[in-house]
């Protein structure tokens, strides 16, 4: 069964490149709705916890490093089919191979600093926004 939320993050390259408004008008515009919100930085720590499912993938510490370089824009968003369509609004992980007009084929720079996360099953939205977001803080 579909769920209707999903879970993001403006990695540290598109923030630091000044991304954060075009990446929101487009999720907006992509028809999902921001339901928690926050700017916030990963500790190399809870970096590598967010991401220990890749743990023994040699990407890793490349992975924790990048992603506890500098801010990140962590949100939940709502929608009818949310992790599925946001994964298609976002495109593919590796922007080389993104389709034209997604979030990552104009604003990634690699497959590493590739601009935004978006959770890959309904799963681990719950567990991603649960490590983000207290029950207090989502408003649907
Ligand atoms: P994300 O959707 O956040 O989920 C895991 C991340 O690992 C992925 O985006 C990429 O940023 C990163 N990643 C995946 N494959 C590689 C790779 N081959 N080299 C570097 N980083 C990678």
């Amino acid at each position: 069964m579909a769920t209707n939320r999903t879970f993001t993050m403006i990695k540290p390259d598109a923030v630091a490149d000044g991304h954060i408004g075009n990446i929101l008008k487009d999720i907006i515009a992509g028809g999902f709705k921001i339901v928690a919100m926050k700017y916030t930085k990963l500790s190399p720590e809870k970096a590598g916890e967010f991401y220990a499912v890749h743990a023994e993938r040699p990407f890793y510490g490349e992975l924790c490093e990048f992603m506890s370089s500098g801010p990140i824009v962590a949100a939940i968003l709502e929608k009818d089919n949310a992790v599925a369509d946001f994964r298609t609004l976002i495109g593919a992980t590796n922007p080389a191979q993104a389709a034209e007009g997604t979030i990552r084929k104009k604003y990634a720079k690699s497959i590493g600093e590739n601009a935004v996360h978006g959770s890959d099953s309904d799963e681990n939205a719950a567990i991603e926004s649960a490590f983000h977001f207290a029950g207090t803080e989502i408003f649907s």
